[in-house]
C-alpha cells in the first residue's frame, strides 16, 4: 500500500511539473531541463554537464545514425534533444502526459508514447538500444524496478545495450539525504535507493554482463551519490 501511494504521489508531482511548463511557443534546453526537474537545489546542470551526459549515453550505447533507440522516462525531451545530432531514430516514453505533449512539440520527428515504464507499448526486440536517465529514483520499490528492467530487456534486441543512469546509491543514502536537507532540496516523496549488486544480480541471472560506474557529472550536486549501469550481451 505504501509503495503504491509513493508511486502515485510521484506521478502527480510530475504531472503538475509538466502542466506548469506547458504552453510555450518555444523551449530552450534550459526550459526542457527545468520541466524535467533539473532546476532544483542539487539538480542544476551546466552546459558542460549536459555534454558530459550526452557523451556517456552516446558512447555507452554506441549511438549511430538510424539506430532504433528508446528512452524510458523521457520527460519533456531534454536528454533526447541533447542527443539529436547522433541522428539515431529515437522513441520516447513517459507516464506524464503533459511532458509528452511538450516533447512532441520540441522533437516532432520523434515518436512519443504516454506509458508506464513497467508496461511498454512495444513488441519484443523492437530497439537496438534502450536507456533511462534520472527515472529509477521515482520508482516505488525494487520489485517494481525489476519489472521495468525485464521490460527494457524484452523490448531490446537480445544483443542490445541497455543503460540506466542517475541511480541513487543505497550505500550513500544517509549522506545524500543530509546533503539534500542542507541544500534545501526536497526529501518527500522519497527517492528509491539501490544497492549496486541489485543490477549486477539481475544481469547475472539473465546471462548479461553489467558495468557499474559511479556517476561523475561535473557540477551536478546529486552526482556523487549516484551511479550508472550498462547491461551488455
Ligand atoms: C528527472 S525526469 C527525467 C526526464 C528525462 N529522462 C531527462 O533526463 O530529461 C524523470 C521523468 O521520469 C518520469 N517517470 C517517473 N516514473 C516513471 C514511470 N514509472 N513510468 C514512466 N515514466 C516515469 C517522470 O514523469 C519524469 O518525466
Amino acid at each position: 500500500m505504501g509503495a503504491i501511494l509513493n508511486s502515485d504521489s510521484w506521478l502527480s508531482v510530475w504531472q503538475r511539473k509538466g502542466r506548469e511548463a506547458a504552453g510555450k511557443a518555444e523551449y530552450s534546453t534550459s526550459d526542457l531541463l527545468a520541466a524535467d526537474g533539473f532546476d532544483g537545489a542539487m539538480a542544476q546542470t551546466s552546459s558542460e554537464a549536459q555534454q558530459h551526459i550526452a557523451g556517456i549515453i552516446s558512447s555507452g550505447l554506441g549511438l549511430r545514425p538510424g539506430m532504433r533507440v528508446l528512452e524510458v522516462g523521457c520527460g519533456a525531451g531534454a536528454v533526447l534533444s541533447l542527443l539529436r545530432n547522433t541522428q539515431a531514430t529515437f522513441t520516447g516514453v513517459d507516464y506524464s502526459a503533459p511532458h509528452i505533449e511538450i516533447a512532441r512539440s520540441v522533437l516532432p520527428e520523434t515518436e512519443f508514447h504516454v506509458s508506464e515504464a513497467s508496461s511498454l507499448p512495444f513488441s519484443d526486440n523492437a530497439f537496438d538500444a534502450v536507456f533511462s536517465y534520472g527515472v529509477f529514483l521515482y520508482f516505488p520499490d525494487l520489485p517494481y524496478a525489476e519489472s521495468v528492467l525485464n521490460e527494457l530487456l524484452r523490448v531490446a534486441e537480445p544483443s542490445a545495450p541497455v543503460m540506466i543512469l542517475d541511480i541513487p546509491d543505497a550505500a550513500k543514502r544517509e549522506a545524500c539525504e543530509e546533503a539534500r536537507r542542507a541544500a534545501g532540496a526536497s526529501l518527500n516523496p522519497p527517492h528509491c535507493y539501490y544497492p549496486k549488486h541489485f543490477f549486477a544480480d539481475f544481469a547475472a541471472a539473465r546471462g548479461r554482463r553489467s558495468v557499474v560506474t559511479d556517476q561523475a557529472v561535473p557540477g551536478y550536486g546529486n552526482s556523487r551519490f549516484r551511479f550508472n549501469v550498462l547491461l551488455q550481451d
